[in-house]
Order: structure tokens, then C-alpha cells, then sequence
């Protein structure tokens, strides 16, 4: 599991070049899969939501612009530097996006009363938390029973493809990343944190073992992502 302080340092370390590096080395498909999972939580029209591990906010952004008008969304991170530059974004918004609320806070440990949202999602934030299942924990008991849980999450890809999707993330994605950002090293880490996460039937399990009911996945992009989906 992550070492909670080293995944602090290397998101500080990155956040200015982080939005880039994400479209550049995603070909852009990233803005898709942020586009399924916003879909996902505006079907059930939630009036809070927790946009947790939100780094720059995109994911919170795209659901102030989606959901109506009220819903108080909560974008919050344990790495400042990262919101901080959710906080810059925001500044140059208008409508619904200027109320986001972005606040730091440990997914371990979440600042919030039990019950307290109706949505809660979590994009790319789950692999970086030094415990899955404590984290899975906090989140259910923050949502009122019944609230939905979204997770967006590097998945294990479809087996054919599995070589070529390895071949990218070990040898080629480290050194352009390296080049983008000048941190060769956080995105060695990305490659391990990817291949060391389980697949979607474990991922689910975990969601299941956590309280989580009516535990679903979707497969993305052979495979390589998933949208794993349970109500608490
Ligand atoms: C890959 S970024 C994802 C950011 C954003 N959700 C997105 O989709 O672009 C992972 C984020 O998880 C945050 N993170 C990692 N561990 C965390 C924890 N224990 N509590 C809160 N945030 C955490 C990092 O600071 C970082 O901003």
C-alpha cells in the first residue's frame, strides 16, 4: 500500500503540470471517463456530494455545471498544493462552480458527521490511499444509507491487451510524464500503483466487504479503467 506522505509530496511536487500531463498522456480519454462517472452520479440527482480526492476539481467542476442549481458540492483533497490549484481554476468560473466548497481532509479519516452526503466520488484517489478498506469505510459511513458510492479507478485491462497496455505504462509513460513534469520518479509510481491494483471482480468484492450493496462495475477502455458503483 502507499506511503501516505511520499503520495502527498509527489502530488504536491506535480499539481502545477498535473492537468496537462493527464490530457497528454491520456490522449485526452480521461475527460471521458470523468464524463461516465459524472453521468453516473447526476442519475440520481443527489443534493450533496462529496467529491473526494478531487485534485484540481475536475470531476466537481463537471458536476456543478450538470447538477442543478443548490446541490452543495464538497471537492476535498489532503494534498494543498492540489487544491490549490482547484482553487485557481475556480477563480476564473462562473455560476455554479464558484460554490464549490474545496477542503482539505484525509480519505481516511474524513472530516465529516456519518450521513452526511447523498453522492460521494472518488476519481483516480482510491489507489493512492495507504488503506483501501478503511477508506471504503469512511465513505460509507459518511453517505446516508442509500447515498451512492462512484469510484473511477485504474482497472486490470483486458487479457490480449494486457502486453501492450504494459509495455506503455512501464516503458513509454514514465519518460514522457518525466518530461512533462520533470518527475520521472511520481509516475514510475503511477506504472506500480497500476499493476499492483485489483482487478474490477476484486475491486468489487472490496466495495462489498466495506457495506457497499448492489456492488457494480463497468469496464472502460479494455479494461484499462472501471467504474465500480454500490450503495450504502
Ligand atoms: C490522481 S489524483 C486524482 C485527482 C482527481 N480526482 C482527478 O480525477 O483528476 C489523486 C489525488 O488523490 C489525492 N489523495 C491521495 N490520497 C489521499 C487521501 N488519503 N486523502 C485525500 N486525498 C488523497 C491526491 O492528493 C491527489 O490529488
Amino acid at each position: 500500500m502507499p506511503d501516505p506522505s511520499a503520495v502527498n509530496s509527489m502530488f504536491a511536487r506535480i499539481a502545477g503540470r498535473y492537468d496537462l500531463a493527464n490530457r497528454l498522456l491520456s490522449g485526452g480519454i480521461d475527460c471521458w471517463w470523468r464524463r461516465r462517472l459524472t453521468n453516473a452520479v447526476l442519475r440520481h440527482q443527489p443534493r450533496t456530494v462529496l467529491d473526494l480526492a478531487t485534485g484540481s476539481g475536475d470531476v466537481a467542476f463537471a458536476l456543478a455545471r450538470r447538477l442543478p442549481e443548490g446541490t452543495a458540492i464538497t471537492g476535498m483533497d489532503f494534498c494543498q498544493p492540489m487544491l490549490d490549484q482547484a482553487v485557481i481554476k475556480q477563480t476564473q468560473m462562473e455560476g455554479s462552480a464558484t460554490k464549490i466548497e474545496f477542503v482539505p481532509g484525509d480519505g481516511l479519516n474524513l472530516p465529516c458527521a456519518d450521513a452526511t452526503f447523498d453522492a460521494v466520488a472518488v476519481s483516480f484517489g482510491l489507489r493512492n490511499m495507504a488503506d483501501r478498506h478503511r477508506a471504503l469505510c469512511e465513505m460509507h459511513r459518511v453517505l446516508r444509507p442509500g447515498g451512492h458510492l462512484h469510484v473511477l479507478e485504474f482497472s486490470q485491462p483486458y487479457a490480449w491487451f494486457a502486453p501492450l497496455y504494459y509495455f506503455y505504462t512501464r516503458r513509454i509513460l514514465p519518460s514522457i510524464a518525466g518530461w512533462l513534469t520533470g518527475d520521472r520518479d511520481a509516475y514510475a509510481y503511477l506504472n506500480a500503483s497500476i499493476a499492483a491494483y485489483p482487478g474490477h471482480v476484486a475491486m468489487s468484492e472490496e466495495l462489498a466487504r466495506a457495506g457497499f450493496k448492489n456492488v457494480r462495475a463497468l469496464r472502460m477502455t479494455l479494461g484499462i479503467v472501471a467504474l465500480h458503483l454500490g450503495v450504502a
